[in-house]
């Protein structure tokens, strides 16, 4: 997979996955990440990408056409545009393993007050990571790059790592456990040491509904949902 990213700080996303499994990807070329700098193209020798909001307020906001010929340098037939923002509909599992289908991504940040609303008439999608306000688009499309990332084929070592865990199934994972089988006192649940793959597996699946009840009983109902 490509992914482009328009960012007025492209370091803010390619460091932070530079390292580990995305880091792995991107050098296996499984993960292609690029860049495309809205000041690049802007129209004066200061390079201004943001002016004052119509109507008053505080803040700026980035003007649409450095932005737009940022995403023109960087998008192809079929390229599927994402602008991140507070606004836009919150990213799940769900989302990252559509977006990991396509081919080509392009992720648009926007920064200070966000960017002229008439740059959505050319994004496909526009995506939040979660109900709170980042200063910048970057933050966001490190994780959802991380998220797409993982999902793609030959990313993660063991083929089936993706399939039993958290939200794969709509619960959150059971709990993991390694040696020592005692540490500190505390005990490792005697049956993930019997061996009894049926048994291990049955114990996983009632911790994880129990847990997913206590903590996000929101996921129970919304799974509940989606069976009828
Ligand atoms: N930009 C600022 N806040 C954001 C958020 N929560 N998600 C995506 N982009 C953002």
């Amino acid at each position: 997979m490509r992914i482009d990213v328009v960012t007025l700080f492209p370091e803010m996303v390619d460091i932070p996955l530079s390292d580990s499994i995305v880091g792995r990807a991107r050098k296996e070329g499984r993960l292609k990440l690029g860049f495309a700098n809205p000041r690049d193209f802007s129209e004066d020798r200061r390079g201004t990408v943001d002016d004052k909001p119509y109507g008053g307020g505080t803040g700026m906001v980035m003007m649409a056409e450095p932005v737009y010929k940022a995403l023109k340098r960087v998008k192809k037939k079929g390229s599927h545009v994402i602008v991140l923002t507070p606004k836009g509909g919150k990213l799940d599992q769900k989302t990252a393993l559509e977006l990991a289908t396509h081919k080509h991504l392009v992720l648009i940040c926007g920064h200070y007050e966000g960017i002229d609303e008439r740059i959505n008439r050319f994004a496909d999608l526009e995506l939040s990571i979660g109900d709170y306000v980042l200063t910048g688009g970057e933050p966001a499309a490190v994780v959802i790059i991380d998220a797409v990332t993982r999902l793609l084929p030959g990313v993660l070592k063991k083929e089936d790592a993706t399939i039993n865990e958290t939200f794969a199934e709509g619960l959150l994972e059971a709990p993991h456990y390694t040696r020592p089988g005692v540490w500190r006192r505390m005990k490792v649940p005697e049956v993930l040491l019997s061996g009894n793959h049926k048994l291990i597996s049955e114990w996983r699946f009632s911790a994880a509904k129990d847990l997913t009840a206590k903590r996000r009983p929101d996921l129970i109902r919304k799974a509940k949902l989606e069976e009828v």
